[in-house]
């Protein structure tokens, strides 16, 4: 994690300084004082770039004078268009901007200390890197920024905004170097394992190994499991952080639900070599809710909320289940198993069911990386979204805009009903290629008894091939945030 720290406005002696500017601002502060020491060195500079202040847009000033190393001015745009997102990104473009700085202070000129923090969870977001098997890199290529001070009027206010975005940061980093682990690494009992390290954030964490769940009879997740020397595991993470003067853990938890499948080669119905290897992260649903049990016991938050994983590893062998093979989930109803790469729904049946049972939750909110059908929809944008409730779905999709974790809604339909009826059992696990992610989802609605509940296929969201503002190329841990102030927003304290 980056250093952050906080400390009253003042120029700097030497390093580099990053100038934080909304567009028509007129030079005040520390960068005034930057100008003037420079003997006007910035503000030509800015001039012959053109620079005005335009959300996103930079412009790097190297070694000009007063002992600075050099001054990064960044675009914040409007002021009235200034929404913790803008600043989050800005904070993005600030440790992009300053890879070869060991350390930088950022001028946040007219900001409020809550929006400094704002600047500093962008930045950290952005500093995440997953290097822990790499033993040959130079120095000259490693990223040098370790610490940023970002410059504002009242520090203590601004590092009590920054303590619980720290806690969120935590989350997203948990689940980046989750999904980012190789799939000999990281395996079900070795994700078990680092679940249960949470522990030591104040959260419950139970693990069920093949005979625990082979006695509740969770034949859906075992089918798929069965073809693995790597035993499949669930875990039950619970942070019973509502107190509101009730007993805490008593009121009806919100609860998450996570994919798990460490690595996914399809089965017997095996996938085509080509980019098998993406399918490490088909456990990153998995990580999303792991990171997000995190992010809530890391900033203490007032909710009760449930975490549970399925997790397994899908592979082809003498012990794999077979295409034709009818399997019996936990709720009692059967599938026929057409297509053993249809896995995740399978496991998705049984651990939406016994959470159900077992919690009788607020709502449901399940992630997977369940369809390549969503990819083609979609593509790398917006996550797919499918809800038996309206206002949880809005409350989302909202949420999603703010966070810049997007979500966009599709339908589901008794009709498409149709495309997973067996002769044999009561459904099959595949509908064919039309509306492919619907009757994934459809799939999974016969697990879900009437509670509110939302799946999201995060196929297309897991993992990114570029950076972005304030996700680097690699695992992306969507949904942490997303699912974090979905919680701080409406659920809540007496919410
Ligand atoms: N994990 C895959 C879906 C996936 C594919 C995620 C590519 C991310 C990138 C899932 O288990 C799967 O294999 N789905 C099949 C379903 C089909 C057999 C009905 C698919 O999408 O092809
Ligand atoms: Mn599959
Ligand atoms: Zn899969």
């Amino acid at each position: 994690m980056l250093d952050v720290a906080f400390a009253k406005p003042a120029l700097p002696k030497s390093g580099a300084l990053v100038l934080l500017m909304g567009e028509g601002e007129m030079p005040s502060g520390v960068w005034q004082q930057a100008d003037e020491a420079t003997g006007g060195a910035i503000a030509r500079a800015l001039a012959a770039a053109e620079f005005k202040g335009t959300k996103g847009k930079i412009c790097t000033i190297l070694a000009p004078g007063a002992g600075l190393s050099r001054v990064v001015a960044i675009g914040l745009g409007k002021p009235a268009e200034l929404t913790a997102r803008v600043l989050n990104e800005a904070g993005g473009h600030v440790t992009a901007a300053v890879p070869r700085e060991a350390s930088a202070a950022v001028a946040t000129g007219a900001l409020k200390p809550e929006q400094a923090a704002e600047v500093a969870f962008g930045a950290a977001l952005r500093a995440y890197r997953f290097d822990k098997y790499r033993t040959k890199e130079k120095p000259e290529d490693k990223p040098k920024l370790a610490k940023l001070t970002l410059l504002t009027a009242e520090p203590p206010r601004a590092k009590a905004a920054w303590q619980p975005l720290e806690g969120v940061a935590n989350g997203v980093f948990l689940a980046r170097d989750l999904v980012s682990e190789p799939p000999n690494v990281l395996n079900p009992a070795e994700m078990a394992d680092r679940c249960k390290k949470l522990t030591e954030l104040g959260l419950k964490v139970e693990v069920l190994g093949p005979r625990e769940m082979t006695r509740l009879g969770f034949g859906a997740l075992l089918g798929v499991a069965q073809g693995s020397v790597n035993e499949p595991r669930m875990v039950v993470m619970q942070w019973n952080g509502a107190g509101n003067g009730r007993k805490r853990g008593t009121s009806k938890p919100v609860a998450f639900i996570g994919k798990g499948v460490t690595f996914d080669t399809g089965g017997i119905s095996i996938k085509p070599a080509g980019g098998m290897e993406d399918m490490k992260w088909d456990m990153a649903g998995a990580g999303t809710v792991v990171g997000v049990m995190a992010a809530l016991a890391g900033r203490k938050a007032k909710v009760d909320a449930v975490g549970l994983v399925g997790l397994v590893e899908n592979m082809p062998s003498g012990t794999a289940q077979r295409p034709g093979d009818v399997v019996k989930t936990y709720s009692g109803q059967t599938v026929e198993v057409i297509n053993t790469d249809a896995e995740g729904r399978l496991v998705l049946a049984d651990v939406l069911w016994y959470c159900q049972q077992k919690f009788d939750p607020r709502f449901m909110i399940d992630l997977a990386t369940l369809t390549g059908a969503m990819i083609v929809a979609l593509g790398h944008e917006y996550a797919g979204m499918f809800s038996n409730d309206d206002a949880l779905a809005q409350k989302l999709a909202s949420v999603g805009h703010d966070t810049n974790e997007k979500v966009w809604r599709f339908p589901l339909h008794e009709e498409y009903d149709k495309l997973i009826r067996s002769d044999i059992a009561d459904m099959k696990n595949i509908g064919g290629r039309p509306a492919g992610s619907i009757s994934a989802a459809q799939f999974i609605k016969r697990f879900v008894n009437d509670k509110p509940w939302v799946h999201l296929d995060i196929a297309g969201m897991a993992w990114s091939n570029k950076d972005a503002p304030c996700v680097p190329k690699g695992a992306t841990a969507f949904g942490v945030r997303l699912l974090d102030r979905l919680v701080a927003e409406h659920y809540e304290g007496d919410r």
